[in-house]
């Protein structure tokens, strides 16, 4: 690909998402938007590129940036933070809250919604108690529409259950719809999904939370920007409330009042009290 199309495309979209798509991704780059074109109906990326450049509409900008983010995700990823929030985190809270008896949760870059209804999953598999009292607010976010309007229909097929999800879960919360799953309508109602873009979250969300997944997102951000969104988020924990990062990431930025905590096999960060 032409360095001037490469640098165009990647320059726009850090501009947008902070996705920073260094040397070495031209051909990622390059196949994820003559696909684009080709669904656009343009013949590649190069007529793509000169119909970008003379009139640019946002739904075509918003359609550039979906089609370079990478959704990769599954049920329960990684595991030990799940163990964790059974374990620990939850029961901490429930006491943590038991005046108020609301918790807010919220998956930052939810991509196709798998974090979020394990999450919800397992609240109804362990807290079942709880939630007959207690409000459980979950709100998903992501900047794809396209993962977003997957997440909403909660529909997924044979591999993406067989990764992550336990056989008891998928017999206990989801209906088979065809040769898909359906995720059960009770866990679907626990879930608010929203298009959001994190690079402007810290001014859009009112809310707090108690519990805040922002995980395998960050990565692909510059440190600046990584730095950015980390403190817009650290400002929307309640104290008491637990940040998870992937399991492979550690924060570009600490704050005074940020705890580094080991919970089984899992590392998380705490706000203090
Ligand atoms: C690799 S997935 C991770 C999904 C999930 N958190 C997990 O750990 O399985 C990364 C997600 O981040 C989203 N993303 C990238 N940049 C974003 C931004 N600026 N705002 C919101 N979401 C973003 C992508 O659309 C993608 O769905």
């Amino acid at each position: 690909m032409e360095k001037e199309i490469f640098n165009f495309f990647t320059g726009l979209v850090e501009k947008i998402s902070g996705i920073s798509y260094g040397a070495g991704k031209e051909y990622l780059v390059k196949s994820r938007l003559n696909e684009l074109a080709l669904t656009l109906g343009y013949k590649d990326i190069k007529e793509l590129y000169s119909v970008v450049k003379t009139r640019l509409t946002p739904q075509l900008l918003t359609q550039i940036v979906d089609a370079l983010t990478t959704n990769e995700t599954y049920f329960f990823r990684d595991q030990h933070p799940f163990e964790a929030l059974k374990n620990h985190i939850f029961p901490e809270l429930f006491k943590l809250k038991e005046k108020e008896k609301k918790i807010s949760i919220w998956s930052a870059a939810c991509s196709t919604g798998q974090e979020p209804y394990s999450i919800a999953m397992l609240l109804v598999e362990y807290f079942s108690n709880y939630l007959k009292t207690y409000r459980i607010s979950i709100l998903a976010t992501d900047i794809s529409p396209t993962a977003i309007k997957k997440a909403k229909e909660g529909v997924y097929n044979q591999i993406e259950v067989n990764r992550g999800l336990p056989v008891t879960f998928l017999v206990k919360y989801f209906k088979q719809q065809g040769a898909n799953w359906k995720i059960d309508d009770k866990i679907k109602r626990m879930v608010r999904f929203e298009i959001m873009n994190l690079l402007e979250a810290g001014k859009k969300i009112r809310e707090k939370f108690d519990l805040i997944f922002c995980r395998y997102v960050l990565i692909y951000f510059s440190n600046e920007t990584k730095k950015k969104v980390l403190s817009d988020i650290w400002r929307l924990l309640n104290p008491g409330g637990y940040l998870f990062l992937g399991s492979t990431e550690i924060p570009a930025i600490t704050f005074p009042d940020m705890e580094r905590k080991i919970l089984g096999k899992t590392i998380c960060y705490r706000k203090k009290l």
